[in-house]
């Protein structure tokens, strides 16, 4: 049996993209191997969103060469993100790679691998990966990743998203719930939708007539259908503060399944700096949406993503992302260093935060957010959280609250059930309880 390796950078939309090819070549008698020198394809999965994630993709594909050299026959993939942000170029610096694909044509994959050779694939018009459930693969055994859309419109200015995965598309609802239901069958506990910007999600035209709803709450609609297909958890990313609304908030406290959670990329405390980032929205708008939040779910919790040293942040821009991040008090953050991106009209601007004060002002965020994420924690210290067990160890059980905060247990508990479990204490990333 032919064997195929995989190693996947980047997002969960690029780990379920991963999901999907693995699925499809296993249906055709192909096996997973962990060692790239066992294999006879190689696929390296690529994020272009910092140049650091590409360049250790990139490493990675200079790695394989030396199999290549051994093993004629060996084929590599390079596929996702910065293959469609680089398209020839990669031919030109990797010239002993077979295959390059960009995300919106990866439902190709099989067609191009057939025919054996270098096959180019530029994805201008997306198109979305069906889901075929006698191809379903995944990895994870009671979580399982659902991609509701793909592709992005929102263009902010530093982002290489839209220019890589193309326009705005969502799937239809029927083919998602079925999905999910499907996924309740095998035994899955929760689902992850998946989407750069959930908030937009658009009914297809048949379901915004038999459901006969308002286009604009086509997300809030879908969350009510997957409420009902029996699974137990349900979890989406990512918003964005324009289109997330008290209606959304509303839904996820009303809806019993859907888990108290939410993830709203702030990016910048500096409305100056929001503005130069095409967001569209300004700090107060935000800190609005978040009263909303607390006010609607007192008890769920609240994550960020920041970048820090974008073109013109001067330093009263970085000290108001600070003080943002005192005020707000995320439960965590995600904290990046500008980096210029191909095609985006950031990269157009002088990159003018020397390294070293990048470095500097990530380092702060860092520490300011981890005393605050220690602190929100040490609150819920005896209090009650529900956890879904994913995964037991040495007598220990590793599993989620429904927050989203990692939770160990010590003892033995059956992985993909649910309980709750009282907080005895307390670790930067993690709740020990009892
Ligand atoms: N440089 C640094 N961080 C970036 N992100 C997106 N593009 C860039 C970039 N060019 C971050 C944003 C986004 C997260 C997924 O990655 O914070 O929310
Ligand atoms: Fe990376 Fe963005 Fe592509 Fe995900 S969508 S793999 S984060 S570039």
């Amino acid at each position: 049996m032919p064997k195929v390796y995989i190693r996947t950078f980047g997002c969960q939309m690029n780990e379920r993209d991963s999901e999907w090819i693995i699925g499809r070549l296993l249906s055709e008698g192909w096996e997973l191997t962990d060692n790239p020198a066992n294999a006879d394809l190689a696929i390296v999965n690529t994020c272009s969103v910092r140049k650091h994630a590409e360049d250790r993709a990139f490493s990675l594909v200079g790695r394989l060469k030396k199999i290549k050299n051994q093993k004629p026959n060996f084929k590599i993939a390079l596929i996702g993100c910065s293959a469609e942000a680089y398209k020839e170029e990669i031919f030109e610096r990797f010239p002993y790679v077979d295959l390059v694909i960009g995300p919106a044509k990866e439902n190709k994959f099989l067609e191009f691998l057939k025919e054996e050779r270098k096959i180019l694939s530029v994805g201008e018009e997306g198109e979305n990966k069906e889901f075929i459930p006698e191809c379903d693969y995944r990895r994870k055994r009671f979580s399982a990743f659902v991609s509701i859309m793909e592709g992005c419109d929102n263009f902010c200015s530093y982002c290489i998203v839209p220019y890589v995965r193309g326009r705005e598309r969502s799937r239809p609802l029927k083919e998602i719930v079925s999905e999910v239901k499907f996924l309740v069958d095998k035994g899955y506990k929760e689902v992850m939708l998946l989407g750069q910007n959930v908030n937009s999600y658009k009914l297809d035209s048949s379901s915004v007539g038999s459901l006969g709803r308002d286009k604009n709450n086509g997300f809030i609609k879908l969350l009510e259908e997957i409420d009902k297909t029996g699974i137990e958890r349900i979890r989406f990313m990512t918003s964005h503060p324009k289109d997330a609304s008290g209606d959304l908030f509303r839904a996820m406290r009303d809806l019993e399944h859907v888990c108290e959670h939410l993830h709203l990329p702030l990016q910048s405390g500096s409305d100056k700096i929001l503005k130069l980032m095409n967001r569209n929205y300004t700090l107060d708008r935000y800190l609005n949406l978040v009263d909303e939040y607390r006010k609607i779910l007192p008890s769920g919790s609240l994550t960020t993503d920041i970048i820090v040293g974008f073109p013109g942040e001067e330093e009263e821009d970085f000290e108001a992302t600070l003080n943002a991040l005192l005020k707000i008090e995320f439960d965590s953050a995600f904290i990046f260093k500008y980096s210029p991106r191909p095609y985006t009209s950031a990269s157009k601007l002088e990159d003018n935060v020397p390294r070293q004060e990048k470095e500097r002002r990530n380092n702060l965020a860092l520490a300011v957010q981890k005393e605050i994420s220690l602190r929100k924690k040490m609150k819920l210290l005896k209090e009650k959280v529900e956890v879904l067990f994913e995964e037991c160890k040495d007598g220990k059980t590793l599993g989620r609250s429904r927050e989203n905060f990692s939770v160990e247990v010590n003892r033995e508990e059956t992985p993909g059930s649910i309980a709750d479990v009282i907080v005895e204490g307390v670790r930067i990333n993690t709740l020990i309880g009892r």
